[in-house]
């Protein structure tokens, strides 16, 4: 099953992708984890992306398409992935059309991801992040760890991200509106697009994701 998981930041795409990857027994393949571990990696892709990142813009595709396609190359990723952040532009989904068609694959779903802006916001303000884990995702109200500051499943350091500030959040959200929405169209006209609200529990929303993406393998 290759699936692509669309929505606006703080939508929950990295929350609920870490459930359905495990459900579905494909990887979570997160363009925004790959930077965020090339940047704690001070890897040469990293120190470009951060820029970009920290100003909330997109990082180049010729930068960002090269590493997607690695990493679905990857053999855990033969069988089929959960795309989370890829593609966020046209042009990213035409290559990635290219690299599925270059193997003869197709992408079996697209799954959007509905929420109000000020839910974002509210989701942003107050998410925490695991330093050793990248799908262990909180929140300091909606789904606070046990302990303040120290994440419940590997007891890794939680952290507030760079791009999580107010004006960041703004001009990612603006970004998402002016190049990521376009892909929606562009795959609803290949019929491959089922949206779904994120609003309720985290378990609410998996399950609705479960009962809404394709079945075919
Ligand atoms: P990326 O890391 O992809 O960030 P994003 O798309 O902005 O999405 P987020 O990670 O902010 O949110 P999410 O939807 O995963 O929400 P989460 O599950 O954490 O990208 C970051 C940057 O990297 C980009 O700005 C860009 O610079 C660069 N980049 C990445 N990919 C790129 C690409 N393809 N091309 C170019 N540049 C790229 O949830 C949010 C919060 O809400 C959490 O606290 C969570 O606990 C809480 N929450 C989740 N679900 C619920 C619920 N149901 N109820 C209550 N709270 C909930
Ligand atoms: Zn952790």
């Amino acid at each position: 099953m290759r699936i692509v998981l669309v929505g606006p930041p703080g939508a929950g795409k990295g929350t609920q992708a870490a459930y359905l990857a495990k459900n579905l027994g494909i990887p979570h393949i997160s363009t925004g984890d790959l930077f965020r571990a090339n940047i704690s990696q001070g890897t040469p892709l990293g120190q470009k992306a951060q820029e970009y990142m920290r100003a909330g813009q997109l990082v180049p595709d010729e930068v960002t398409i090269g590493m997607a396609r690695d990493r679905m190359h990857q053999p855990d990723a033969a069988d089929g992935f959960l795309l989370d952040g890829f593609p966020r532009n046209l042009a990213q989904a035409e290559a990635l059309d290219e690299i599925l068609k270059a193997d003869d694959l197709r992408l079996d779903g697209v799954l959007d991801l509905e929420v109000p802006e000020d839910e974002v916001v509210k989701r942003i303000a107050g998410r925490r992040m695991c330093r050793k884990d990248s799908s262990h995702i909180f929140h300091v109200i909606y789904n606070p760890p046990q302990s303040e500051g120290v994440c419940d499943a590997c007891g890794g350091e939680l952290y507030q991200r760079e791009d999580d500030s107010e004006e960041t959040v703004r001009k990612r959200l603006e970004v998402y509106h002016s190049e990521t929405e376009p892909i929606i169209d562009y795959y609803k006209a290949q019929g491959l697009v089922v949206t779904i609200s994120a609003l309720g529990k985290v378990s609410e929303v998996t399950q609705r994701a479960m009962e809404a993406l394709p079945t075919r393998t």
